[in-house]
């Protein structure tokens, strides 16, 4: 029996996480499904957007599923992957049949540093209209990100996905002693492993991920970098509505889609079900229930392929819907 830590948190994270969920109950695994608050929702009403119930809850299941949270989703979202120390950010970009993609055969996954860099928070006025925000790159940080990724493209490789590359983005040339630790740790950390390393600096990277995307196995990158890399890519393969992401540490794992509340649609019974069905199977495979992960897979495929979809991906089915027909052929 698994125990799942459930926040559904604001806006579209109240229609897509039970779409989702309905998902993970047709698949028969034994879940536990425990339901917590965070967000805007619940600072309005006490002033908190991340309970101390709610963490209590995140560590005592084992994972979190998490919808989106709104205006406070730093103090939710951020927070709570420091707080359960999730180095590792994991954002898989594959293209799906019947999804309008840039390149039918994009399949690779980036792999964010989740802990520091420039989005450590340490950011000081230190003269009068000067401001500055602290880059923090440490190596003990780099070598877990790295070997976490290695590991991940030798995996790929014994699937037979691809044969080990694994791309590094940096900036070593202009931010030469951080990016330049970072850049030197990929390569040793790399050696010890069955993989085939390459580096790019990060602009050019994210034009290749645009115009070569089907070449790409591994990309592992900072963690700014990691942001926006992926929201980029997540462009290529159908936006935001298709992109999941997993959120891992030594002890937890934390699995969010990458898109946040969506005000724009929220309510209106709309949103694209699939970055967290897509984040659900993440969840299955960190759970080992592969066979449930591998079945929602098919029955997601046949779906899109069969435009059974909301608005965004040119269907006319409801959020709930199109998880219906996601449930009835798992
Ligand atoms: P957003 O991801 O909520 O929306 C961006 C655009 O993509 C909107 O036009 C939206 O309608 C569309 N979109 C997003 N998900 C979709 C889906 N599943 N189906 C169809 N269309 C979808 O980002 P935005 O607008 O920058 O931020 C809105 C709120 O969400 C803000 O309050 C922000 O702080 C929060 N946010 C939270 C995140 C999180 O909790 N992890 C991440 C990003 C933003
Ligand atoms: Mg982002």
């Amino acid at each position: 029996m698994h125990k799942i830590c459930v926040i559904e948190g604001d806006g579209i994270g109240k229609e897509v996480v039970p779409a989702a969920v309905s998902i993970l109950k047709a698949t028969g695994v034994d879940f536990e499904f425990i339901n917590a608050d965070a967000g805007d929702e619940v600072f309005e009403k006490t002033g908190v957007a991340l309970p101390e119930e709610t963490v209590k809850s995140a560590k005592e299941c084992d994972a979190v599923f998490f919808g989106a949270a709104g205006e406070t989703a730093a103090d939710v979202i951020v927070k709570l992957r420091k707080i359960l120390n999730t180095y590792a950010n994991v954002r898989p970009v594959k293209a799906y049949k019947g999804i309008n993609c840039l390149n039918s055969d994009i399949d690779y996954i980036i792999v964010r540093e989740n802990t520091e860099g420039l989005y450590k928070g340490i950011e000081a006025e230190i003269a009068d209209g000067v401001y500055t925000a602290t880059r923090v790159i440490t190596e003990e940080a780099c070598e877990k990100i790295f070997k976490f990724a290695c590991n991940m493209a030798e995996d790929r490789k014994k699937q037979g996905i691809n044969n080990g590359e694994i791309t590094c983005g940096h900036k070593a040339n202009v931010l030469k002693l951080t990016d330049g630790v970072f850049k030197n740790k990929f390569y040793e950390v790399a050696k010890q492993y069955s993989v085939k390393p390459e580096d790019y600096y990060v602009d050019a990277l994210n034009m290749y991920l645009i115009t070569r995307p089907e070449t790409f196995n591994v990309v592992v990158t900072s963690n700014l970098f990691g942001d926006i890399l992926s929201d980029g890519a997540a462009g290529t393969v159908g936006g935001l509505g298709m992109a999941p992401s997993a959120n891992i540490g030594d002890e937890y794992g934390l699995f969010e889609p990458v898109h946040g509340s969506a005000p724009d649609i929220a309510g209106k019974g709309i949103a694209n079900p699939t970055a967290t069905i897509l984040t659900a199977i993440l969840m299955l495979r960190y759970l080992n229930e592969n066979d449930a992960a591998d079945r929602v897979e098919k029955a997601l495929e046949e779906v899109l392929e069969n435009k059974l979809t909301t608005p965004d991906l040119g269907g006319s089915l409801t959020t709930t819907q199109m998880a219906e027909e996601v449930a009835k052929r798992v």
